[in-house]
């Protein structure tokens, strides 16, 4: 397993590690939720957090924003200590939690200036400060609202908000477009991209297509423990065990599947379920580094059935996921 595999979209001179998690381990009296977490993210890197439900994301996070201490292991923000240079580290971090605790009855503007006050932004500076991240979260509009008026998508704006509202050069995002429909989720990973560039984040998610579309790197944890750490990319491509392809074939099923079964080098065929047209759709695992597609479309067609298609079969970032958390 590849732990700090090289960014390529970043230039080789100015890669600089900003977070890096050493060995971490937390227990929660005797549950032990974190069992050996090493990771690294580098600077201007958006890196996604993956892992379902329980898997120790939340706890990781806290561990980083200082909320709590690990029981074991390092973490290091911008090169300080979460546990022994606390007030450092929190200087340069911006987090939004799982749950934002927003006081509902205060405006969008007045929370995001108590915000900035409690976060040592001077009083000079807080009016701009604050004009400043409504207009890159887009809540101006909404500034003089209460929060409690506010849908769960702008709520969740005003979370970034406060997030960024020392400057920070770390986000920690957890689970930033949870309970959000489908468009406020497009909005909010557009605005999240925005917020990149000179900033690290880190984003956690359950939500496999939140990985593709807004990180260069993925780390999957599963039970406590780093399963995998690569590009979207990479993990899509290099995971397969075997050869994979995807055929559609006009045929009985039941037979089907027995003449490609038959196949020399074939281990599995898988059956899909039938498409609206009533065609079936397979995909044929072969022994790795054999290639059967010469062999499917004789034999196929010999019984007199159509072959309508066959193509390598690509694993989703979901099959991954699945055959990642799952083996264990
Ligand atoms: N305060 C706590 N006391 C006891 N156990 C806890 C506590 N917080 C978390 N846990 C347990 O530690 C494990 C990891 O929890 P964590 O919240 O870090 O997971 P997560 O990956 O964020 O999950 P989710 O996707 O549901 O948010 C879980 O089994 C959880 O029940
Ligand atoms: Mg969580």
């Amino acid at each position: 397993m590849e732990f700090f595999s090289f960014n390529p979209s970043l230039n080789f001179l100015e890669v600089a590690i900003m977070i890096e998690v050493e060995g971490l381990t937390k227990y929660y009296g005797n549950y032990h939720a974190l069992k050996g977490i090493t990771f690294s993210v580098n600077k201007g890197e958006i890196l996604g957090f993956l892992g379902p439900n329980g898997a120790g994301k939340t706890t990781t996070m806290r561990i980083l924003t200082c909320f709590f201490p690990p029981t074991n292991g390092k973490a290091r923000v911008a090169g300080f200590d979460v546990f022994e240079e606390p007030l450092e580290v929190k200087k340069r971090i911006g987090y939004l939690p799982e749950n934002v605790p927003l006081y509902k009855d205060m405006t969008v503007e007045d929370y995001l200036a108590f915000a900035a006050g409690i976060k040592g932004v001077g009083s000079k500076n807080i009016k701009a400060t604050v004009d400043k991240v409504m207009h890159e979260c887009v809540l101006t509009d909404v500034s003089y609202k209460f929060i409690g008026e506010l849908s769960k998508g702008y709520r969740q704006r005003v979370g970034l908000a406060q997030a960024l509202v020392n400057d920070p050069e770390v986000l920690i995002l957890d689970e930033p477009t949870i309970g959000l429909d489908p468009k406020q989720i497009i909005e909010i990973r557009k605005l999240i991209k925005n917020l990149a560039g000179r900033r690290t984040v880190i984003l956690s998610t359950h939500i496999l297509p939140e990985v593709s579309m807004t990180c260069q790197r993925v780390v999957i944890i599963n039970d406590g423990r780093v399963v995998a750490v690569d590009t979207p990319q990479n993990l899509t491509s290099t995971i397969h065990g075997a050869n994979r392809f995807s055929v559609k074939i006009d045929g009985p099923p039941q037979y089907v599947i027995k003449e490609l079964e038959a196949i020399q080098g074939v281990e599995k065929v898988i059956k899909k379920d039938a498409s609206a047209s009533g065609i079936g759709e397979y995909i044929v695992e072969s022994i790795k580094g054999r290639d059967i597609r010469k062999e499917i479309a004789p034999c196929i067609v010999n019984k007199g059935w159509a072959l309508l298609e066959l193509k390598p079969h690509e694993m989703s970032l979901e099959d991954i996921f699945v055959k990642l958390v799952t083996k264990e």
